[in-house]
Formats: C-alpha cells, sequence, structure tokens
C-alpha cells in the first residue's frame, strides 16, 4: 500500500506508464487542441504571444504535438517547442524542437532559462499526481493509501505536514464528514512553481479544469479514462488518472475563464453572413467551422469554464 501521489505516478510515468504508450492521449480523449477546436485555440494563443510581446511558445505536457501542428501551420514566424514524456513523434513539423520529461512533477533540466517566451501547459496539472486525504468514518483525516494489484484503498496514512499545512490554508480539513476527500494541491502549486523557475522572461499559462476554495469537491474527482470513456481509476497503467486543479492555490497575476479569455482574445461564435455562402463556398464553410469551434470552446457549461492562470515573470 503507498500514498495515492506515488502509485499515481508510476501508472501514468513509470516505464510501463499510460502516457508512454503509443497512441498518446489523443488515443483515449479528446480536449480542445484537437482538431477543429485546436485550430482557433491555437490562432488565438498565437494573439496571446503577440499581446504579451514574446516569439517564443513552448508547450509542456504537449501529449504528441497537436496544438504545436496548428500553431505551426498558422504562425510560422513563432518559435515552437514541445515538451513530453515520450521521443519526439514522427510526422512532427520540422520547425518544433523537442524535449523529452521525465513526467508528472519533474521537469528536463534542458527546459531552463527561457526568454521572450509563452509557456502554455494544457491540461498538465490534473495529471500531476497529488495526495488524496479521506476522513474516516470516526472523522479522522487520513492519506488515503492504495494497492493496484489489490484493487484496495486503505484509510490508515497519517497526513503529511506540508500537505497539512496546504490543507490549512486552502482546503481545511476541520469539521468535514465521513467519507470527504480532499485532493491536495501541494504537488500541483510545486511543479507549477517549477515551471515558474524555467522562464528569465516571458509568460505561463495552465489552462485546466479545476475549482476555488468557495466551490471545493467534497467527493473527490479523481477519476481514470480509457478509450473516450471514464473508468474507476485503477493505478495499474492501464488508464489516465485525473483530478482537477485547485486553480486559487497556484502562484498567479491572473485567472480567468477559458470563455472570457477567449472573448478577450477575439475569438466569437459569430456566424459568417450568409452571402459569402455564394461568393466563396468554400470560405463560407471554413468560416462555419471556426465558429461551432470556438462556440464549443467558450461554452459556459463545458470547455468554456476551464480555468486559465496566467503568470508573468
Ligand atoms: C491530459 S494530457 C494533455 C495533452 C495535451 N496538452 C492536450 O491538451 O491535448 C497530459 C499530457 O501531459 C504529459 N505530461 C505529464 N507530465 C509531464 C511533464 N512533467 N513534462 C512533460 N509532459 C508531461 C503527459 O504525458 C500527457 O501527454
Amino acid at each position: 500500500m503507498v500514498p495515492w501521489r506515488e502509485a499515481w505516478h508510476e501508472a501514468l510515468y513509470g516505464a510501463r506508464g499510460f502516457y508512454r504508450r503509443v497512441e498518446g492521449p489523443a488515443g483515449h480523449f479528446t480536449t480542445s487542441t484537437h482538431g477543429p477546436l485546436g485550430a482557433v485555440l491555437a490562432a488565438a494563443l498565437g494573439r496571446l504571444a503577440d499581446r504579451e510581446g514574446v516569439s517564443h511558445v513552448v508547450d509542456v505536457g504537449c501529449g504528441r504535438g497537436e496544438l504545436l501542428h496548428h500553431l505551426a501551420a498558422g504562425r510560422p514566424d513563432l518559435r515552437l517547442t514541445g515538451v513530453d514524456v515520450v521521443p519526439r513523434p514522427a510526422g512532427l513539423p520540422d520547425a518544433v524542437d523537442w524535449l523529452r520529461s521525465p513526467g508528472g512533477a519533474h521537469l528536463p533540466d534542458a527546459l531552463a532559462d527561457l526568454e521572450d517566451v509563452l509557456v502554455v501547459a494544457h491540461e498538465w496539472l490534473d495529471v500531476v499526481p497529488c495526495t488524496v486525504v479521506e476522513v474516516d468514518d470516526g472523522g479522522t483525516p487520513r492519506t488515503v493509501l492504495v494497492d493496484a494489484a489489490a484493487r484496495q484503498e486503505e484509510l490508515t496514512g497519517a497526513i503529511d505536514p506540508g500537505d497539512a499545512a496546504w490543507c490549512a490554508e486552502h482546503w481545511p480539513l476541520d469539521d468535514l464528514s465521513p467519507g470527504t476527500r480532499v485532493e491536495v494541491g501541494l504537488s500541483r502549486d510545486r511543479a507549477w512553481l517549477g515551471l515558474v523557475g524555467r522562464v528569465r522572461r516571458g509568460v505561463l499559462l495552465a489552462v485546466d479544469y479545476g475549482h476555488t476554495r468557495d466551490a471545493r469537491p467534497p467527493a473527490g474527482t479523481l477519476v481514470g479514462y480509457r478509450d473516450g470513456t471514464a473508468v474507476p481509476p485503477l493505478p495499474d497503467g492501464t488508464c489516465d488518472l485525473t483530478a482537477h486543479v485547485a486553480v486559487d492555490s497556484l502562484d498567479q497575476d491572473e485567472r480567468t475563464t477559458q470563455r472570457e479569455a477567449l472573448r478577450a482574445l477575439g475569438v466569437t461564435a459569430d456566424t459568417p453572413p450568409l452571402d459569402l455562402a455564394r461568393t466563396d463556398p468554400a470560405g463560407y464553410l471554413t468560416a462555419l467551422a471556426s465558429s461551432s469551434a470556438a462556440a464549443a470552446l467558450t461554452d459556459p457549461n463545458g470547455l468554456g469554464a476551464f480555468h486559465w492562470v496566467l503568470r508573468r515573470v
């Protein structure tokens, strides 16, 4: 039996970890970086780079480079770098640099001294393993231990002092009912600070699903994904393991929803004028696809509710 944070790390980033599989994350779930949504998101991130006056985009936890493909196509003037746990994927545009990372909370040494950079971490922090605490039947919070082989959890772990201090500040453990689960954000805060420390001048953007202190999820959010379906979280390397991010505890200068952030970057779901269908049918169809991608990305009940956390250096 080991704490969830350890079992989770091994399950995703160990030698036979889930994220080392050839099919990559896109083989199991869809994100905003894929397909037509990815093209609209990449264009908006290009405008964010312009707004911040930077010329290099580093995508940390970039999967197989989906967002970078869109950026390379639409913004050949930007320098691009992808970072993930696998070797450089075949078919990545030549102009894109690639760094291989250890995974989870750890980053490659070569990712350092970044200047004039926009660092994007799109759905990275939710897969940085964290401690899971559960309140036992007697009302005492315990670190949850897990045994992948036996498919069992045990509430016998003491709470690490660092995790306890984080909880006291961001997710108090007093008076929680038995069964309440707390996903401790300390490891995500530290991983994010580690990434901030790699930048000399620039801006970092974390995009993720998460929660703030006014609405922490009492039942926990840890879940697995495999082949497009949510599955019970089992730390055996057969599925993704993800938990929502306590976005308000991350070191930050600005935080907003994806909906507001994209609107401020000029993404609108306005449909193209019908006249265009007569004068330029292909252009009309392209504009229509962009407008429905923009609608999906800014849907307040869907992707638009994702958090955008910005930190400038
Ligand atoms: C949920 S997927 C998101 C992929 C992509 N950003 C997207 O939104 O489609 C998380 C990705 O982060 C990668 N990852 C996790 N920890 C990492 C680290 N420390 N350095 C680089 N990549 C990491 C995983 O291998 C995986 O490809």
